[in-house]
């Protein structure tokens, strides 16, 4: 059997080092944030790498961008792959880009071989798998899976109140939305290529992990409202502070997920803003958001349910307001065992140790699993590290990463079942 190229570890290294240059934090650090100036180079540089891979380029009305290479029989649907490009404010530079900069490294090494697989496969670069800008993750993928209808995608609105289609114009993306969501069948398969995020590929030296499931995530955003006034004038006795009812329903949200039975459950307050934010004036207002997941569907639920009654106290105990807004609480996915099979089998034959795994993170995988048979490859970060700068992996696990999706996606193509 004929196998792809081997990837060379150092030039997709290069790649993603010259793609970190596109980013509106300093050096080490990148941020890309959906539809900004930056944003859009950072993509056409990634538009160009895969041109020189031989690659066709199809962007839909939102922006994802589908980089394909031919198979010999047009009339099969594709087998698919791809992460995104976007980076939340202070991160590093293997978050998403490591999917989509590998996948164009395996399709190109399975061209290079001179194979030809039956099915196309494509590599989709998602839009805004992150939600720094309108507040919920994976927006692209999402709406091509038929998971945000349209009127939702344009009801959002960003930080600065700008609605979603006025800057997706701006950016350059015109068409209806209702054209990106995909008709049922269009993916034979989808595995998508990322960094662990997490400890455990590092701490059992195992190079590659086999993802089993991808957690269920939910998030949320809290404004409570109390009563302003002057810091010096107010008597204790008679505050409605709204930032203390915030510091209790933060401490609430780390006791709910650490009480959890699964000892899986995770629950981040990230954003905190105060108002008015005078040094010398009692907050009459904060807003919050709350993400919250766990691999176990219940237990997040558990820990919400605790999290709605510490949310009671807060508003009976200091006479505070309290709105809690779900942005999205998602269910897990569960991977398609041919296809967690199929990375094994493709690790074990490339001489690489593997293991399974669930995903803490949720991933453009979590939607493409409602269209098509899922799966992922996970590569080590060191340290566990990610969404901060010092976020690493090196460049030969990353290549590696890449072999092993290559195959996995020569395997996919070629076969009839997922
Ligand atoms: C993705 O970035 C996540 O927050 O899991
Ligand atoms: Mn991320
Ligand atoms: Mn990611």
């Amino acid at each position: 059997m004929k196998t792809p190229a081997s990837i060379d570890a150092e030039r997709l290294d290069g790649w993603s080092r010259e793609l970190a240059r596109f980013s509106d934090d300093p050096a080490p650090a990148v941020r890309r944030v959906l539809y900004t100036p930056t944003d859009l180079e950072g993509r056409a540089y990634v538009h160009g790498l895969a041109k020189d891979a031989g690659l066709s380029l199809r962007v839909d009305p939102i922006g994802n961008a589908f980089y394909r290479l031919e198979g010999t029989d047009p009339s099969l649907p594709a087998v698919a792959t791809g992460s995104h490009l976007d980076a939340i404010p202070n991160a590093g530079r293997f978050d998403g880009t490591v999917g989509v900069l590998g996948g164009i490294a395996a399709l190109e090494s399975i061209a290079r071989a001179g194979l030809k697989p039956k099915r196309a496969i494509e590599v989709i670069a998602f839009t805004s798998e992150e939600p720094t800008r309108f507040g919920i993750g994976c927006v692209g993928s999402r709406l091509l899976a038929g998971a945000l209808t349209p009127d939702a995608v344009r009801a959002l609105r960003d930080g600065e109140g700008r609605a979603f289609e006025a800057v997706r114009a701006e950016a350059g993306f015109s068409g209806a939305l209702e054209e990106v969501v995909l008709k049922p069948g269009h993916f034979h398969a989808f595995v998508e290529l990322h960094v662990e995020q997490g400890p455990v590929l590092e701490r059992e030296k195992v190079a590659i992990g086999a993802v089993t499931a991808i957690a269920a995530p939910a998030s949320y955003e809290i404004t409570i409202r109390g009563e302003g006034g002057h810091a010096g004038g107010a008597l204790m006795p008679t505050r409605r502070d709204a930032l203390c009812g915030a510091a209790d329903f933060v401490l609430a949200v780390e006791r709910s997920a650490k009480r959890s039975a699964t000892g899986d459950t995770v629950g981040t307050v990230g954003v905190c803003r105060v108002f008015p934010g005078a040094v010398n004036g009692i907050p009459n207002r904060v807003e919050l958001t709350l993400d919250l997941r766990d691999t176990a569907l219940e237990a997040r639920d558990a820990a919400f349910a605790q999290i709605e009654a510490a949310i009671d106290t807060i508003r009976a105990e200091r006479g505070l307001t309290v709105e809690l807004r779900t942005l999205n609480a998602d269910p897990p996915a569960t991977a398609d065992a041919g296809i967690v099979d199929a990375v094994e089998r493709s690790a074990a034959a490339l001489g690489l140790s593997s293991m399974r795994l669930p995903s803490r993170a949720y991933h453009d995988a979590l939607f493409l699993a409602r269209v098509a048979p899922m799966g992922m490859v996970f590569v080590p970060s060191a340290g566990g590290l990610s969404h901060r700068p010092d976020e690493h992996t090196d460049p030969e696990e990353v290549a590696r990463g890449a072999e092993v999706l290559a195959r996995t996606l020569l395997h996919l193509a070629e076969g009839d079942d997922a």
